[in-house]
């Protein structure tokens, strides 16, 4: 899969593919990464990229031209690509938002600024907008960097274990259910019995309730969104236990 990010600060994206899991799937070849910049496309002795406002107001607006001309000489029609937008008006990202974008060939992210992107972007050239939350950005970059992030890691083969990723948080509708690694016990504070027992079956079940009641007590919207077996609704019903949260 390749990510195509168009953007007017390339500097931002230093480091952030250059590291850990993202980095290594990059020198595999699971995943490609390219950062263009915008101002190469624009035109003119000032190469200029945004301009005033029509109808005036305050602030900058991108300019059309360069945007268009970015995703026409990245964009690979064989690919099919999927044009993005970031923008807090956009859909919402979420782990089902990342599992479709890891379905596409090519995906282009126009790093949108926050004060606005000229309309005819949106209207004409993208085919979808998306918001990592409700909260405001001064630059799409980072938000492109964490979409690129959430979506790599569903690719095969980008984390070692192929059922790391289904584990996750938000991959079944739970929260996960919490670690332990040794020593045993670290200033009087002990791991759970269960996790030393050896017991697989058990452990199990203790995991599983964890990660019902964390989501209980946390995000009981995530509860409604999923099914729940027998079992686990009487563990819900019984359990009032508001230590974990
Ligand atoms: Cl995608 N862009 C900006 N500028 N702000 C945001 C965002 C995106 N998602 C949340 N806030």
């Amino acid at each position: 899969m390749r990510f195509d990010i168009l953007t007017l600060f390339p500097g931002i994206f230093q480091g952030v593919f250059s590291e850990s899991i993202l980095a290594r799937a990059i020198k595999a070849g699971l995943l490609t990464v390219e950062i263009h910049n915008i101002r190469d496309y624009a035109t003119g002795r000032h190469r200029v990229t945004d301009d005033t406002p029509y109808g005036g107001g305050g602030g900058m607006v991108m300019k059309p031209e360069p945007i268009f001309a970015a995703v026409e000489a990245v964009r690979r029609p064989e690919l099919h690509p999927r044009i993005v937008l970031t923008t807090p008006q956009g859909r919402l990202f979420s782990h089902a938002v990342a599992r479709e974008l890891s379905q596409e060939d090519q995906v282009i992210l126009i790093c949108g600024r926050y004060e606005g992107v000229d309309e005819r972007v949106r209207e004409h050239l993208v085919t979808d907008e998306i918001s990592i939350g409700d909260y405001v950005l001064s630059g799409g970059e980072l938000a492109a960097a964490v979409i690129v992030e959430a979506t790599a890691r569903l690719l095969p083969g980008v984390l070692g274990d192929p059922m790391a990723a289904c584990r996750d948080s938000h991959a079944n509708g739970l929260l996960e259910y919490p670690h332990y690694t040794r020593p045993a016990e670290y200033r009087g504070y002990r791991v759970p019995d269960i996790l030393l027992s050896g017991d697989h079956a058990r452990v199990a079940r203790w995991r599983r309730n964890q990660a019902l009641l964390r989501t209980k007590l946390r995000r009981p919207d995530l509860l409604q969104k999923i099914e729940l077996s027998e079992e686990d609704l009487k563990f819900l019903e019984k359990s009032t236990d508001e230590k974990h949260r």
